[in-house]
């Protein structure tokens, strides 16, 4: 780290990811829950790509949405802080062959840096990792690495402001999720809620605003905002 004060963001808040059966799980429950192939092509339209683009992808996880997107660019730089976490999505890419794809040790503030600036950054489910003032400067960080024009798509757990009465938001949410996602899946977001950092829209969108990264659009689902962004 760079400097005595720079926070750790290699050290796991709420659900650790560098345990392999919590990887494994997460792997498994994603497959069950979402279509990621899908996910990847709708964000490759929103970001623009085109087949010599370079992406970046921060905190890809098990690397599914990287692993889709690189059948859609020359070149996709992944990167995430648990270990682990890189190991899994290294195995998949090793499975169907893809070599387009680079896992890297590396988060919003440390570690893998791409040495010139990307076409596109993508992010999903990340950036809660960190508190605001640290999701400020991962979000200033990021930008100088996207080149003028170059789009960055963030998808994460963001808290409506104009909610009238959050414990009532938050009650129903657990047990929508309950229902589609079962018990565990509920308790994850309880804790998600408890202990992580996801923070409320006008912070959000101030911040990337002030890293340059102009809002085109946004889409809120009930719990998550996708936001695509240009600099
Ligand atoms: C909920 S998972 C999301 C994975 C994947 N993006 C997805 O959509 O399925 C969160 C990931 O962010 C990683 N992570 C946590 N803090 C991070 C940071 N500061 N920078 C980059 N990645 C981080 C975790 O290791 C984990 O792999």
């Amino acid at each position: 780290m760079a400097y005595p004060w720079q926070y750790d963001e290699s050290v796991q808040i709420g659900t650790d990811y560098r345990d392999e059966n919590e990887v494994r799980e997460y792997d498994e429950r994603m497959r069950r829950l979402r279509d990621v192939a899908k996910e990847a092509a709708d964000i490759a339209e929103a970001i623009a790509i085109e087949p010599d683009s370079t992406v970046w992808e921060i905190g890809t996880g098990t690397g599914e949405c990287a692993l889709q997107l690189s059948r859609m660019c020359k070149k996709v730089f992944a990167a995430d802080v648990s270990h682990v976490m890189l190991a899994y999505a290294r195995r998949k890419a090793e499975e169907r062959r893809v070599e387009n794809v680079e896992f890297e040790l590396g988060g919003f503030l440390s570690g893998f840096q791409p040495d010139t600036q990307v076409d596109a950054i993508v992010s999903q489910l990340a950036l809660h990792h960190l508190p605001d003032f640290w999701k400020s400067r991962a979000l200033e960080n990021t930008a100088q690495k996207l080149r003028k024009g170059g789009r960055f798509y963030l998808r994460d757990v963001v808290f409506p402001a104009q909610t009238p009465d959050f414990d009532a938001y938050f009650e129903a949410l657990i047990a929508g999720i309950r229902k589609q996602g079962g018990d565990d899946f509920a308790d994850k977001t309880v804790r998600h809620i408890k202990s992580e950092f996801s923070t409320l829209d006008w912070i959000l969108e101030g911040m990337l605003d002030r890293a340059g990264l102009k809002i085109l659009r946004k889409d809120f689902n009930g719990f998550l905002t996708a936001y695509v962004c240009e600099k």
